[in-house]
């Protein structure tokens, strides 16, 4: 069984993917948190536990050596510290190789998915895929403001390929339970609809705004399909972004606002320059058809805006 180790694996999307390697069977699933109280919640998925801080190169080059890891995946946040981490997951690699060549052995390369997001498109003025590369002039916007390093770091994975099999992967907005990355649009509905007020509710938004989502799951399947093909099978260029839909924002807005039984009218107020708003405000053109083809994606959750009711429902239970 390959011996999978997840990066912030009690995460939102960490724990989704841990679950989904489990389910299949095929898999041992290992996870890092930096906070001890989440290593319960670990243990309870049948995930091994494993504390400690990923962007800490002596801990995540022994953590990937002692367990024997076979396949890393980095699903966290830390952003400041992705180069340290990849660092670290090749000097892993490295030294995996030095043993297999002690020994005069040929063996597989230690694989490596990074966990990207659709926001490097930017807001294309044209249909964009996975093979239009971010932060070039071939592509048709620049990334998002919040994610403009993205690009540069996505190149420097793929340049570790003389000693990692690498994947990136490319989320939309992801939903389903607890997602956070609709709560800046929400959260003003769900206030006014506590307080009862008739008057506007003002969204940090424009009205143009297109998103590219995703379901948790069926991103988690995204993930078991490229760990089951990485080191084989994902092309020159495993490179896969992975959206079902580009919904406009006002059906987002007043499918909520029904459902959460909001009075007043929605108003859209912009962003004013917040990086993180703009970039969920951006106008996306998402296609994943080559995770359908290559990957065998099928994502099973396509209908956002029917399922609003438990979709909002299941996220407002996870606010305070
Ligand atoms: N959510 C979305 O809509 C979305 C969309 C596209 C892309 N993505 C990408 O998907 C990845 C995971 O997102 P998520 O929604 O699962 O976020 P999340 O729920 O916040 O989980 C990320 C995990 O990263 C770990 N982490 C955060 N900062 C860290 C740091 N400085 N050093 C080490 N670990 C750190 C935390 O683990 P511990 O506290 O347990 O250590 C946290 O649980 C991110 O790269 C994000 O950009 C997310």
């Amino acid at each position: 069984m390959p011996r999978v180790l997840i990066l912030g694996g009690a995460g939102y999307l960490g724990l989704a993917v841990g679950q989904a390697l489990l389910r299949s069977g095929n898999h041992s699933v290992f996870a890092t948190t930096r906070d001890g109280d989440k290593l319960t919640s670990l243990t309870a998925n049948e995930i091994t536990p494993i504390k400690g801080d990923a962007t800490d190169s002596k801990f995540l080059v022994d953590t990937i050596t002692a367990y024997y890891i076979d396949v890393v995946i980095d699903t966290t946040q830390a952003y400041g510290d992705v180069g340290t981490m990849l660092n670290s997951i090749v000097q892993a690699a490295r030294n995996r190789a030095d043993a297999l060549a002690k020994d005069k052995a040929i063996g597989p390369k230690l694989g490596f998915i990074y966990t990207s997001g659709s926001w490097v498109h930017g807001s294309p003025d044209r249909r964009v895929s996975d093979l239009t590369v971010p932060g070039t002039s071939l592509a048709p916007d620049k990334p998002a403001t919040a994610v403009a390093w993205r690009p540069a770091h996505e190149q420097t994975v793929l340049a570790a390929r003389d000693v990692l099999d690498v994947a990136i992967l490319r989320p939309g907005a992801i939903y389903g339970r607890g997602s956070w990355v609709f709560s800046p649009w929400w959260g003003p509905l769900l206030a006014a609809s506590k307080s009862g007020s008739q008057g506007p509710v003002g969204i940090p938004v424009d009205a143009k705004t297109r998103t590219g989502i995703v379901h948790v799951d069926d991103l988690a399947a995204a993930y078991l399909a490229t760990v089951d093909k990485i080191g084989h099978g994902l092309g020159s260029w495993p490179v896969f972004d992975v959206v079902t839909e580009n919904v406009a924002i006002d059906s987002v807005l007043t499918g909520a606002a029904s459902v959460l039984g909001v009075k007043g009218p929605i108003q859209y107020q912009g962003t004013h320059g917040d990086a993180f708003l703009e970039a969920v405000a951006l106008v996306a053109s998402s296609d994943s058809s080559r995770a359908r083809s290559i990957l065998g994606w099928e994502p099973k959750r396509r209908d956002f805006i029917q399922n609003l009711d438990v979709i909002v429902s299941a996220w407002q239970t996870t606010q305070k």
